[in-house]
């Protein structure tokens, strides 16, 4: 079943006061995302993946064009389709349960409910200890943890992830993908994941969707069947990897072209 759909969307932001010049971000982009889907999101920096999370999420509106959600037009955000941002978005007046528990805040629910909801939700991503601490004692990794265990508190069908681990180490990141996979396949959400790594995105995906640079347009895209192995070294994700790694613009690749060696 489609669930998102983004139509002939443009998004420009005006650069001058009075508003006679705009720079174009987005240019026509169109595509749906379906139920169930992992959907991984790369291209060169500033060619509009967070654009389109946040026009996907309400946080903005299209220019032109109209994102739909199950049919109907997005005008603001909404609970069914949730957040975790590339910065660790926690307040840290707040206790760590108290920054899960918010998330549950417009919900008509009892205080008890919110609690064992909120509790459970750090307990699925390993917080329980911390549930009292502030979010100063927490480490980079378990302060995105904390804000995966909004998303599972707040239970939305679409998880809208902007480069969530991606100041993370290597190791932790791995971990983290690692839990979010697993989330993914018990509770059968669809995922839009902003990524810069495409080892990240070929392990993760479902699909792997290309974006030209600036201003973005989708260039090309590539299921991932579901069985294939996740391995880096097997041959399937090699080869994926390079059709991948060959058809990005030449900066969105800077990671993966070989070291020049000076004479
Ligand atoms: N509110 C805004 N006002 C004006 N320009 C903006 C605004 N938000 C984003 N932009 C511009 O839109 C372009 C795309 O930004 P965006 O953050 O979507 O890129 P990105 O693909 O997520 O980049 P990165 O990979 O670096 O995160 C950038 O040139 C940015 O400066
Ligand atoms: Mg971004």
């Amino acid at each position: 079943m489609v669930l998102i759909e983004v139509k002939w969307v443009t998004k420009a932001y005006y650069t001058s006061r009075r508003k006679d010049r705009a720079r174009i971000v987005l240019d026509n982009v169109s595509m749906n995302f379906h139920d169930n889907e992992f959907v991984c999101l790369i291209g060169p920096s500033g060619c509009g993946k967070t654009t389109l999370l946040n026009l996907i999420a309400g946080f903005e509106r299209p220019t032109v064009g109209e994102v739909l959600y199950k049919g109907r037009k997005v005008t603001s955000p909404s609970p069914e389709r949730g957040v975790v941002f590339q910065e660790y978005s926690l307040f840290p007046w707040m206790s760590v349960l108290d920054n899960v528990r918010f998330a549950l805040n417009t919900m008509d629910l009892s205080s008890d409910r919110k609690d064992d909801i909120a509790r459970n939700a750090l307990a699925m991503v390993n917080l329980t200890e911390f549930a009292d601490q502030r979010p100063n004692l927490l480490s980079g990794g378990m302060k995105q943890r904390v804000a995966v265990a909004r998303l599972l508190a707040m239970d939305p069908d679409v998880w809208l992830m902007d480069e969530p681990f991606s100041s993370l180490d290597e190791q932790t990141r791995k971990k983290l993908d690692s839990d979010i996979l697993n989330i993914w396949r018990i509770k059968g959400k669809t995922i839009v994941f902003v990524t810069h790594n495409v080892d990240e995105a070929l392990h993760l995906a479902t699909r792997i969707v290309l974006f030209s640079e600036s201003p973005g347009r989708v260039i090309k895209e590539w299921k991932v069947a579901r069985d294939m192995p996740r391995t880096p070294e097997s041959p399937e994700m090699v080869a994926l990897k390079k059709e991948i790694t060959d058809a990005m613009p030449a900066c969105a690749c800077a990671d993966v072209r070989p070291i020049e060696i000076m004479e």
